[in-house]
C-alpha cells in the first residue's frame, strides 16, 4: 500500500512540475492545514534537498513563517568540510518573534553547526529610516552577505492570513483587498495572476534580487495555500518546490 501510495505521489509531483513550470517539486503526504505535524515533514524534505546544494563555501538566506520555522527544527548538523552562513532574506514584516526571519535563521544555523548574522531592524520603517539604515555599516555589512545568497529559502502565504497575522494597518487590508491580493512571499503582496499588489517596505531581499540566486526553495503547504502557490509561481522564480499532499491535490483540481 505504502510504495501505491509514494509512486501516486511520484505522478502528482510529475504533473504539478508540469502545471507550475517548475524545475523541481516534491511533495510529502498528508495536508498540513489538518495535521500540523506535516510541516515537519515538509522541514525534513526541504532539510534533505538543502543538503543535496551545498558545497564548501554556503550562504544561505531564509525567510519567517510557521513553515520556515519547521524545517529550522528539523535541521541537522552539515558535513565538516561545509562551511554554512545563514541571514534573514529581509528585515522586520511585523510577524510575532518566533516567525521573524532572524529567529529562524539564527535556530536553523545553530541545529545545522553553523554561523548566522542577523538583521535588527525595527519592522515598520518610513522612507528616510529605511534610507539612513541602509548607510549603516553594520547594515551594509549584512546586506552584502544577503546579496551573495546563493540559497535562498522561503516560505508562501495566503494572503489575507498573512496581513492578518502581521497586524497590517485598515488602509493597507483594504488595498490587498481591493487589488484581489491572494499571496504572499518575502512581504510582497501578488494578485491571481502572480503580478506584485503591495509590498512591505523593509531591508533585504528584493523580490528582484532573486535572479542572481542559484538555488531557490519554496516551502508551502495545506490546502488552503493551493491559490497562494499558484499564484505566486506565476510570477517566479520559479525553482525548487516543497509541498504536502493537500496543497498538490487542490491545486491540480482547480486545473
Ligand atoms: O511569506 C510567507 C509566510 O511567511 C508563510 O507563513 O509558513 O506560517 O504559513 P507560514
Amino acid at each position: 500500500v505504502l510504495m501505491n501510495e509514494l509512486s501516486g505521489l511520484r505522478v502528482l509531483e510529475m504533473k504539478l512540475r508540469e502545471n507550475l513550470n517548475l524545475s523541481e517539486v516534491i511533495i510529502v503526504p498528508g495536508d498540513s492545514d489538518e495535521d500540523p505535524w506535516i510541516k515537519n515533514e515538509m522541514g525534513k524534505a526541504a532539510v534533505i534537498r538543502l543538503k543535496q546544494e551545498l558545497n564548501g563555501n554556503n550562504v544561505i538566506a531564509v525567510t519567517g513563517g510557521t513553515t520556515i520555522a519547521a524545517v529550522a527544527e528539523m535541521m541537522t548538523p552539515g558535513n565538516k568540510d561545509q562551511d554554512l552562513l545563514f541571514v534573514p532574506a529581509r528585515g522586520g514584516l511585523g510577524e510575532k518573534v518566533e516567525n521573524q526571519a532572524n529567529t529562524i535563521c539564527s535556530t536553523m544555523a545553530v541545529k545545522a553547526r553553523g554561523e548566522y548574522r542577523l538583521l535588527h531592524l525595527p519592522d515598520q520603517l518610513s522612507k528616510e529610516t529605511y534610507l539612513s539604515l541602509m548607510e549603516e555599516p553594520g547594515v551594509k555589512e549584512v546586506m552584502e552577505l544577503i546579496h551573495s545568497a546563493s540559497i535562498v529559502i522561503h516560505g508562501i502565504g495566503d494572503a489575507k492570513t498573512m496581513a492578518n497575522r502581521r497586524n497590517s494597518s485598515v488602509a493597507v487590508l483594504e488595498k490587498l483587498e481591493h487589488e484581489k491580493a491572494v499571496a504572499e512571499a518575502f512581504g510582497y503582496y501578488f494578485n491571481h495572476q502572480g503580478e506584485v499588489v503591495h509590498r512591505v517596505r523593509t531591508i533585504g531581499l528584493q523580490l528582484n534580487d532573486l535572479k542572481h540566486s542559484d538555488f531557490i526553495m519554496a516551502v508551502a503547504g495545506g490546502s488552503s495555500k493551493a491559490e497562494a502557490i499558484a499564484a505566486f509561481m506565476k510570477h517566479g522564480p520559479k525553482k525548487v518546490l516543497i509541498t504536502d499532499e493537500g496543497a498538490a491535490r487542490k491545486l491540480l483540481a482547480g486545473s
